[in-house]
């Protein structure tokens, strides 16, 4: 890659030739790929990017509050909650690539709905190379590089060819907030794919505390850089455990604390018993649905970072 301020140099210019004085959509996210994306190209073409934040009701605890409090007052942004929409169609799907499949139209639907309202002819996407090199390898779909087959808008990836870091360090050199650059990447179908068996109002519930636990522990231990993504995993298996002196029937959550450059390959690195220890207290005693917590500790190959 160029040094990002050449990058971003040249990006601009480009995009500028594309998109011309039409109008440009984007589905943002929150995640560092897409608000690169957003800053960028309204850097290029101003107002006429259109940046989309549809809520689909998978999200991580205060996400939805924290991407309207970055983006409201920075580029033209919409935020869309669709979130019964997309949950009533998911309730009770246990498959990992059926939800995958329901998000992914339910999202085209919702996003087409409201870019036909902006007269977009352009659509802008975050896609960085490790996306694309493993959808052709087709390891798992990954509903946010598929093209929305109803879209009739041309396609500009603005950051196709770069990897997260390289993202990251434009993301910084165009002055976006240090809690966006380092976000941990976060999949397109959210706590859906870390709710293994059926997806449920309650299992969601679940899984979103557990991970609001990870989260808070791992941040505060000052942990997240050092780390490629670090959440919980709600599982379908039930185990027996104590609570006072009663027995308890409760679900086994699992952590995935891993380390990577790219995504395409992960390590467990050693972290802090006490922090893991902290941890696993914190969500046995926090959660009442959960009497067991595992840690993982395979890497990528062979096992994949999400189990789902
Ligand atoms: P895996 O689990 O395949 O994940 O090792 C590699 C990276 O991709 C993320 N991931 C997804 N991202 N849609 C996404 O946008 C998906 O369906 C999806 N599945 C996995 C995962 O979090 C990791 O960073």
């Amino acid at each position: 890659m160029l040094n990002p301020e050449e990058f971003i140099k040249e990006a601009i210019t480009k995009i500028k030739e594309e998109i011309g004085d039409e109008k440009a959509v984007i589905a943002l996210s929150g995640g560092v790929d897409s608000s690169v994306c957003s800053v960028l190209v309204k850097e290029a073409i101003g107002n006429n990017l259109i940046a989309i934040f549809v809520n689909h009701g998978l999200l991580r605890e205060g996400e939805v509050e924290e991407v309207i409090n970055t983006f409201k007052d920075k580029i033209n942004f919409k935020y869309v909650d669709a979130s019964d929409e997309f949950l009533n169609a998911l309730e009770g799907v246990e498959d990992p690539e059926e939800k995958r499949e329901i998000i992914g139209k339910i999202f085209i639907d919702v996003f087409q709905r409201e870019a036909d309202k902006t007269d977009a002819k352009f659509l802008v996407q975050g896609t960085i190379a490790p996306d694309w090199i493993e959808t052709e390898g087709k390891i798992k779909s990954h509903h946010n590089v598929k093209l929305p087959s109803g879209m009739i808008l041309n396609i500009v990836e603005p950051v196709r060819d770069l990897y997260k870091d390289e993202v990251r360090e434009i993301g910084l050199e165009l002055g976006l907030p240090d809690s966006t650059v380092y976000r941990q990447p976060f999949p397109g179908p959210g706590l859906a794919v870390r709710v293994i068996g059926p997806l449920t109002k309650e299992n969601l519930k679940i899984c979103r505390q557990a991970n609001k636990i990870v989260s808070d522990e791992i941040e505060e231990a000052g942990l997240n850089k050092d780390l490629w993504q670090y959440f919980a995993v709600l599982t379908d298996t039930k185990v027996t455990g104590v609570k006072g002196d009663q027995r308890d029937f409760g679900y086994l959550i699992v952590l995935r604390l891993v380390s990577s450059v790219d995504a395409m390959t992960a390590y467990i690195p050693e972290l802090p018993w006490e922090i893991i220890r902290k941890i696993s207290k914190r969500i046995s005693s926090e959660v009442s649905e959960v009497t067991h917590v595992a840690l993982s500790i395979s890497d990528k190959p062979p096992s994949t970072i999400e189990f789902a």
